[in-house]
């Protein structure tokens, strides 16, 4: 029997990945404009480490990771998430040192252990950014708008941007007994999990997707009732600079986050188009991490996109393979043996070029252009070796024009900015 790959891992075909590459490039491209630098950390590190920054009453750390001991008994875990690892390297390496506002930005994939369903993987790829340093409302702004500006720049519109603040280690106690107070009053109307979680991580019963814990806590006091002098103040200005930049957003006091570290704004990028798995981007403020992970004392904000829940909504194979831009249809030997040295030339000079390689006939090599979408293709026969002049197809419209061979590159590269030109 056949050995299968792992449930809720999935391979990423071909014919996705120019979709892949597309959601990543772009990501590259507009983090740049913003002053991001990519960091690359590793897939696994130490248990501790998620413990620590994630919180051990979380979904994630409680049941989600896929951890292990080494062979030297040392507990690892595959990376659920990329905001605890950046960290980590962040304080290791001094990056603060280096400069005072860092901006990283990191792709890749994480794990969780969770149940498989559509947008919902146990290894899903990450893209995340990080802005180290500043706790001024303006980057929190400007992190949005760099979110927003990426689904503008890769047509996803389908998608709207929910914010919130959690406030801060001085106003979410307060906020907390209060929420513990209303709880108590209606624990008979929570699911199991949430009254669990009412003990130990009581907001998140504000983030439960069952009936019975949504009508319960309708009526559930608001975090931003609650919002010390600071945290108010630091919303309001986040508002005024999300509507002076035009970034579209409404405001969800019932969003909490699964991940303990946030402090102050968090945000969530929502969709209706992905069921159940509603987050293709989610993020926040984390104020006091670097610090309880034993680093120095600064704020942070950051925000990761879900690649598998990108790709859905714009579609696996939105966007095509790079085709060839030549198909040499060679016909007898000779001509077989000089297509295959231009062939060489040519995709040294950066052009993609194919030919046959098993003898079929013109009209089977014709298909297989077709196929292949290739942009021109050249037909070379004894003929033609010996005029040294051929017909070069383009194959949007038919039209043929002659081509000397001895400069094929170069007729080839005018062609294919004529066809640009004409949008063909
Ligand atoms: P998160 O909300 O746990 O936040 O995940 C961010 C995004 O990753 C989600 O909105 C979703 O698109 C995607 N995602 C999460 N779990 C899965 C899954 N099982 N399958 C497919 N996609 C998934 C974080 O991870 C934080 N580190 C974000 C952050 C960065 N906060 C500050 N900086």
């Amino acid at each position: 029997m056949s050995i299968t790959g792992i449930k809720g891992m999935n391979d990423i075909l071909p014919q996705s990945v120019a979709t892949w590459q597309f959601l990543e490039q772009q990501a590259r491209a507009i983090f740049s404009v913003y002053g991001f630098e990519e960091i690359r950390v590793p897939v696994v590190e130490k248990t501790e480490l998620f413990c620590r920054s994630i919180g051990e009453t979380t979904d994630i750390v409680e049941k989600e990771m896929y951890s292990f001991t080494d062979r030297n008994d040392l507990s690892l875990t595959l990376r659920p998430e990329g905001t605890a690892p950046v960290m980590r390297a962040f304080i290791e390496h001094r990056l603060h040192n280096r400069d005072a506002l860092n901006k990283l930005y990191y792709l890749g994939p994480m794990f969780r252990y969770e149940r498989p369903q559509k947008g919902r993987y146990r290894q899903f790829h990450q893209i995340g950014a990080e802005v180290i340093g500043l706790d001024d409302p303006r980057i929190d702004a400007q992190v949005l708008a760099m979110l927003s500006h990426y689904f503008d720049a890769v047509g996803i519109s389908a998608v709207s941007l929910q914010i919130n603040s959690l406030g801060c280690p001085k106003c979410r106690p307060g906020y907390r007994q209060q929420l513990i107070d209303f709880l108590s009053q209606r624990l008979d109307s929570l699911c199991d999990d949430c009254r669990r979680r009412y003990g130990s991580n009581p907001l998140r019963v504000l983030d439960c997707k069952a009936t019975g814990c949504r009508q319960a806590t309708e009526q559930a006091p608001s975090v931003l009732d609650h919002l010390c002098p600071e945290c108010n103040d630091h919303f309001s200005r986040l508002q005024q600079h999300l509507t002076e930049l035009q970034v579209p957003y409404s405001i969800n006091p019932r969003m909490v986050r699964g991940l303990d570290y946030y402090t102050k704004t968090t945000f969530e990028m929502v969709t209706g188009a992905l069921g159940a798995q509603n987050a293709v981007a989610a993020g926040g403020r984390y104020d006091g991490l670097i610090a309880q992970l034993g680093g120095p004392d600064l704020p942070g904000i950051g925000f990761a996109m879900g690649v598998e829940r990108l790709a859905l909504l714009l579609g696996e194979d939105a966007i095509a393979s790079p085709s060839p831009d030549l198909f040499i249809a060679a016909l007898g030997e000779a001509a077989a043996r000089q297509a295959f040295i231009w062939l060489h030339q040519l995709q040294r000079a950066g052009l993609q070029a194919d030919m046959d390689f098993s003898g079929k006939s013109l009209k089977a090599q014709m298909r297989r252009a077709d196929k292949l979408g290739s942009r021109f293709t050249l037909v070379l026969g004894d003929d033609e070796l010996a005029s040294g002049q051929a017909q070069l197809k383009r194959m949007a419209d038919g039209q043929q024009s002659p081509i000397e061979l001895d400069q094929l590159t170069t007729q080839l590269r005018a062609a294919l900015d004529a066809a640009a030109a004409a949008s063909l």
